[in-house]
């Protein structure tokens, strides 16, 4: 949706306020030997305290609250108490909360412990093309400008971009108008307006883009068993630039 009363963006500011803290104070947590539902548990009690609702709980039937994925995960890893993270794991967390209506959205790749070269060079490459893309988000670019920045920086990185999952609008909905894909599609190619708030989350496979779904029927991991990461933020569209709300 388009933001543009102070109340509405006030609100929108603060559940986005709640997810930056959350996935903040997660860096604490993360470390060898933690299960991925007490993530989960910590994660919740957190967002509750500072008020928010956790909305990915019963999102099309999503069972937790927010999601954990590991290594050839890609999204949507449900935790687990049976899941422990190890020395070397790399984990994608993604978390969404609902304040006064208005919902924030954005996700981090955690390293455990020592990871690899190729593990480290994959986060900072899905990190960077997700501000390179956001750099885009200026009224008057069009969705592809995101698409095509994210794009080329990861594929000049060798990496490669997931197509089935895209980033999205939001604001009184998780996902609303327009997608925000992450390598180009072509046309209907949207024209980004001032104050429209969407969720830019580029996937980054080391391999293929290609991904399959668990039979939990939920968990999105690469089909050639390659590592995966995910970084993601909500911002509002700028004269100037993005305004990125899930940053501290
Ligand atoms: N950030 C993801 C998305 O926008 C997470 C959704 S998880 C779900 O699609 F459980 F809510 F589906
Ligand atoms: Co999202």
């Amino acid at each position: 949706m388009i933001i543009t009363n102070e109340s509405d963006k006030k609100n929108m500011a603060y559940a986005c306020r709640i997810v930056a803290e959350t996935l903040q104070s997660l860096k604490g947590i993360v470390r060898p030997g933690v299960t991925t539902k007490e993530l989960e548990l910590y994660a919740e009690e957190l967002i509750r305290s500072k008020g928010g609702i956790p909305v990915f709980k019963g999102y099309k039937g999503y069972p937790s609250g927010i999601c954990t994925s590991v290594n050839s995960q890609v999204v949507h890893g449900i935790p687990s108490a049976c899941v422990y993270l190890k020395d070397g794991d790399i984990i994608s967390i993604d978390l969404g909360v609902k304040y006064k209506g208005f919902i924030g959205d954005a996700a981090l790749t955690y390293p455990v412990g020592i990871i690899s070269d190729e593990a480290e060079s994959l986060l900072k490459v899905t990190e960077k093309s997700l501000y390179l893309g956001m750099e885009k988000a200026t009224d008057g670019n069009r969705v592809s400008d995101i698409s095509s920045a994210v794009q080329k920086y990861v594929e000049s990185n060798g990496f490669s971009v997931v197509r089935a999952f895209v980033g999205h609008g939001l604001g009184k909905n998780l996902h609303e108008e327009p997608q925000i894909p992450n390598y180009v599609v072509g046309k209907p190619d949207y024209l980004l307006k001032r104050g429209l708030a969407i969720a830019v989350e580029p996937m980054v496979n080391a391999g293929g883009y290609e991904v399959s779904i668990l039979g939990d029927g939920w968990t999105a991991v690469t089909v050639d068993g390659s590592l995966s990461a995910h970084f993601e933020h909500t911002l509002l569209v700028g004269e100037n630039g993005p305004e990125v709300l899930t940053k501290l």
